[in-house]
C-alpha cells in the first residue's frame, strides 16, 4: 500500500555505524564472540515458563473478580513440572505448491474453514450481512471490522473463566487494520471534487469505516465433532473502534502535547486506528498496536505551517502528519458539535491546543492495552512503549522477580527496532489483576532502540530524557521532558544513531532459545541505496518478474534474529544473524538466495512471525508485491537451529548502474526441508495473524484484504473483482479468519 511506500527518517544515521568496522579487522576476537554465543544458545533448552498458555490446565479457574467487570480471571498460578520446550526434529505435511488461485491451499490431511468474515454479527440484535454496501452504518458496531490482523486466542476454562490452557472454548481478539473501500460501500466511497477539495459527501459511509476499524473481541469454541464456530451472543463479544473512549496511561498522559478539544486536560482520547499485529500480557489482556495511524489525519501544510513552532514542524514531519487525510474523513460537513469527522482534522484552528485537535495525531501511534475479560473497561494507551508505526509488541520469557521485556518494530522503511523494559520485577500475583497490572508494568519502563554492529554484536540503547544526547541542547530536536521523549521516539532514535532497518514487521520469540525473530519485510533502491546496505541489511539486488519488470533494493525481505547477553531479555547487548533471505528460488544462489530456498519454500516479503507454544514450530507469513507474478502469499512453517549457526557470508550487491559493493553478514544455517510451504492464499491476499488453541490442534489464520487492487470503476461489475474469496460465485471478497484443522484431530504442522 502508499501509505507505508514513504520514509520520514531523513536522519544522517546509518544503517550499522562503521565505527564498529575496524572490529571486523579482528577474526580472532569476533570468532571468540560468535563462537561463544552459538555454543551456548545450541545447548540452551530453556526452563520453566510462566508465559500465558503455557503448563496448567483446563482446571485453572478463577477466584478474583475484575471491579470494572464482573467477570473472573484466573489467580495466579505458577508452573508446575512445566515442560522443557523443545522443537521437533522435523515438519509433519507435505509442502504445498505455490499458487495464483483465488482459494486457500493446505496440505493433504488438513482443512480450513472460514470462521470470522467482515461483517459477520455478533450481536444477536444485528443481522447477517449483506455484503454489497447496504447494510446500516449503525450496525457495524457489532460486526466484525474489516482487513483482519494480529490476534491471540485467550482460554476460557469450564466454569466461565478465563483459563490459560482451556483448547475447546477461547476469546479471539484481533485486529482490523485498515479498509478496502470500494466493496464497504454500494457504490465505493461517495466523493465529491478532487486533490485537496476531495470530500466526502455520505456521512454515514464515513461511520461505517470508523466501525470497521480497531479490534474485535469474540468468543470462539471447538464442537464435539471438532468444528469451531463463533458464538454472536457471548456476553464478551466486543468492538473497540476509532470512536471508543480511550485513556491515556503513562509519562505522556496529562502532558501539554496531548491536549486537544476532546480532553483538556490531556488524559483522553477517542479510537484507535491501523492496528497492525499485536501482543498480549502475562495478566491476560491484549495490546493492540497503531501502526500506519499518521495518513489518517489531514493536515494541509501549506496552510498550517505558518500556524506551527518549529519544534512541531519537526515533529510532525518526522512522523509524516501531512496530506489529504488517506480516507477524507475530516472533510464531512457538516462536523457534528462533539467534532466526529472535525477530530482528523489535525491542523490549528483555535487559539489554543484545547480549541481544536492540532493534537490530535499525538494521541495516537501508542500501544493499547484492552482488558477482553472486562468487556466494559476503558482500553489504555501505553505511552512508556513509544510513539512511533507500532507493528506490534513481542513479550520475552518471562520470569518472576524480573523485568518484563517487550520487543517492538517500527514499520516504516529505513526505521528502527525497540524494546521495552519494565521497571517493576514480575510478580506472579499481578496475573488476576488486569489492566490495574498494566499501570504497574506497561507505564514505568525504560525504552530501548536497537544498534546493529557489523561484527554480529548488537547494542540497545537507552532512550530517556537526559541521557545519551537526549537533551533540550539537541540539534536535532529540543526534547522537553519525558513525555516529550515517548511522543517523539523516532526523534530520540535519530539522536542516539539507532540503525535504519529494511522495514521492520513482526517478532518472535523462540521458547527454545530464547533467541528473538523479527521480519524486514523488503525495501527499495531509492529509499535503501546500494551505499546503505550493511551487515544487518545486506542485499541490494534485482529481483526481476515474469515480465521483465526490475525490482530493485530488497524487495523479498529478510529475517534478522538476535540472542540477548545472558539470555537475559533486559540485557543492553546482543548477538545478531539473518535467520533467512526472502528470494526466488531461481535466484541468483550466491547473493540473492542466500538462504538456499527452494521451489518448496521460496517465499518473499514475510511479515508475520510467530512460534507455537503448543509445538515450538516458527510460522512465517507473507505481505508481498514482489514475487507476486508467481504466486499468492503464504503461510510458511520452520524449525529453527540457533543464532550463529550459518556462519559468516559475503555478499556482492549490485545496483542500476552496475556498481557493486561487498558486505560482509552473518547468516544462520540453511534449513532445507525444515522450512515448507504450508498455506496459500486468495488473490491478492495478504497472510497475517496467527493463534492457536493451546492444545496446538487449531491454528487460527487471518486473511486480509482479497481482491483489494479491484478498480472502483468495477464496483458494478462482479465479474471483474478480481477475488471473490471466501463466499465464490459473484459474491464480494471479504477478509476473513480461518481456523485449520488436522482431519485426523492432531496437532498443527508436525
Ligand atoms: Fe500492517 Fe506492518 O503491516
Ligand atoms: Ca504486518
Ligand atoms: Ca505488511
Amino acid at each position: 500500500m502508499s501509505y507505508e511506500d514513504e520514509t520520514t527518517n531523513t536522519s544522517s544515521n546509518p544503517h550499522i555505524n562503521d565505527l564498529v568496522e575496524s572490529r571486523l579487522q579482528d577474526p580472532a576476537r569476533r570468532g571468540l564472540l560468535r563462537g561463544g554465543f552459538g555454543a551456548a544458545a545450541l545447548s540452551f533448552i530453556g526452563g520453566t515458563s510462566l508465559i500465558a498458555g503455557c503448563g496448567g490446565s483446563d482446571d485453572a479457574i478463577a477466584s478474583a473478580a475484575p471491579a470494572d467487570a464482573g467477570l473472573a480471571r484466573a489467580p495466579a498460578r505458577a508452573p508446575v513440572n512445566a515442560p522443557e520446550p523443545v522443537r521437533p526434529t522435523a515438519l509433519g505435511f507435505s509442502a504445498v505448491p505455490k499458487s495464483l488461485a483465488d482459494s486457500l491451499v493446505v496440505p493433504d490431511g488438513y482443512t480450513a474453514s472460514v470462521l470470522l468474515r467482515l461483517g459477520d454479527p455478533i450481536a444477536n440484535k444485528i443481522p447477517d450481512y449483506a455484503n454489497d454496501g447496504t447494510d446500516d452504518a449503525s450496525t457495524y458496531a457489532w460486526r466484525a471490522g474489516d482487513h483482519h490482523d494480529g490476534m491471540h486466542y485467550f482460554g476460557i476454562g469450564a466454569t466461565g473463566t478465563q483459563a490459560n490452557a482451556a483448547s475447546a472454548r477461547g476469546l479471539l481478539v484481533q485486529n482490523h487494520e485498515a479498509i478496502t473501500p470500494v466493496f464497504l460501500h454500494v457504490n465505493g466511497p461517495t466523493i465529491s471534487g478532487t486533490g485537496p477539495g476531495a470530500a466526502r459527501t455520505a456521512p454515514d459511509e464515513v461511520l461505517k469505516e470508523f466501525y470497521v476499524h480497531g479490534v474485535s473481541t469474540v468468543e470462539v469454541s471447538r464442537a464435539a465433532d471438532g468444528s469451531w464456530s463463533y458464538r454472536k451472543n457471548s456476553p464478551f463479544n466486543r468492538r473497540v473502534h476509532t470512536l471508543t473512549e480511550m485513556e491515556l496511561a503513562g509519562p505522556a498522559a496529562g502532558s501539554p502535547y496531548m491536549v486537544t478539544k476532546y480532553s483538556a486536560d490531556g488524559t483522553r482520547t477517542r479510537g484507535t486506528v491501523n492496528n497492525c499485529a499485536s501482543g498480549y500480557t502475562p495478566w491476560n489482556t491484549y495490546l493492540a498496536c497503531e501502526e500506519n495511524w499518521a495518513g489518517y489525519f489531514r493536515r494541509i501544510e501549506a496552510t498550517d505551517n505558518a500556524n506551527r513552532s518549529a519544534k512541531e514542524l519537526k515533529s510532525l514531519g518526522r512522523y509524516g502528519v501531512r496530506g489529504n487525510g488517506r480516507e477524507l474523513w475530516a472533510t464531512v460537513t457538516p462536523d457534528t458539535p462533539d467534532n466526529l469527522y472535525g477530530r482528523w482534522n489535525a491542523m490549528v484552528l483555535g487559539t489554543s491546543a484545547a480549541d481544536d485537535y492540532r493534537n490530535g495525531p499525538n494521541t495516537y501511534g501508542w500501544n493499547v492495552e484492552i482488558d477482553p475479560f472486562a468487556p466494559n473497561s476503558t482500553p489504555r494507551k501505553r505511552t512508556a512503549m513509544g510513539r512511533f508505526a507500532h507493528e506490534g509488541a513481542w513479550i520475552a520469557k518471562v520470569e518472576a522477580g524480573k523485568p518484563l521485556v517487550w520487543y517492538m518494530g517500527c514499520d516504516s522503511r529505513n526505521e528502527y527496532i525497540y524494546k521495552y523494559v519494565s521497571n517493576a520485577n514480575w510478580d506472579p500475583v499481578d496475573a488476576s489483576r488486569g489492566l490495574a497490572a498494566g499501570d504497574k508494568y506497561l507505564d514505568d519502563g525504560k525504552l530501548y532502540v536497537a544498534k546493529f554492529n557489523a561484527d554480529g554484536t548488537g547494542n540497545w540503547v537507552e532512550l530517556s530524557f537526559g541521557l545519551n544526547g537526549i537533551t533540550a541542547e539537541s540539534s536535532v530536536y529540543p526534547f522537553a521532558d519525558q513525555a516529550d521523549v515517548c511522543i517523539n521516539s523516532r526523534l530520540a532514535a535519530d539522536v542516539v544513531g539507532a540503525t535504519k532497518m529494511d522495514r521492520p514487521e513482526w517478532g518472535a520469540v523462540d521458547p527454545v532459545t530464547g533467541a528473538v525473530y523479527m521480519t524486514l519485510t523488503n525495501n527499495i533502491a531509492t529509499l535503501r541505496t546500494l551505499e546503505a546496505t550493511d551487515a544487518a541489511n545486506p542485499r541490494h539486488y534485482n529481483d526481476v518478474r515474469t515480465n521483465g519488470t526490475a525490482q530493485r533494493g530488497n524487495p523479498n525481505g529478510h529475517i534478522i534474529r538476535w540472542l540477548e547477553a545472558g539470555r537475559d531479555p533486559a540485557a543492553t547487548k546482543f548477538d545478531w544473524d539473518i535467520f533467512l533471505f526472502g528470494a526466488r528460488s531461481t535466484a541468483d544462489a550466491v547473493n540473492v538466495n542466500v538462504s538456499g530456498l527452494t521451489a518448496d519454500n521460496d517465499f518473499s516479503s514475510p511479515d508475520g512471525l510467530w512460534f507455537s507454544k503448543a509445538t515450538n514450530v516458527c510460522w512465517i507469513q507473507t505481505d508481498d508485491g514482489a514475487y507476486t507474478d508467481v504466486t499468492n502469499c503464504m503461510l510458511l512453517a520452520a524449525l529453527p537451529g540457533a543464532v550463529g549457526d550459518g556462519g559468516v557470508k559475503t555478499i556482492t550487491n549490485k545496483n542500476s548502474t552496475g556498481a557493486t559493493k561487498e558486505v560482509q553478514t552473518y547468516v544462520g544455517a540453511n534449513l532445507g526441508t525444515k522450512l515448507r510451504r504450508f498455506l496459500v492464499g486468495p488473490v491478492e491476499c495478504e497472510i497475517t495473524g496467527l493463534a492457536e488453541s493451546p492444545d496446538g490442534r487449531a491454528l487460527f489464520v487471518n486473511i486480509q484484504h482479497p481482491g483489494e487492487d479491484t478498480a472502483a470503476a468495477d464496483i458494478g461489475s462482479p465479474a471483474l473483482f478480481t477475488s471473490h474469496w471466501p463466499d465464490g460465485g459473484t459474491s464480494r471478497p471479504r477478509s476473513a479468519t480461518i481456523v485449520i484443522t488436522r482431519d485426523d484431530g492432531g496437532v498443527i504442522g508436525v
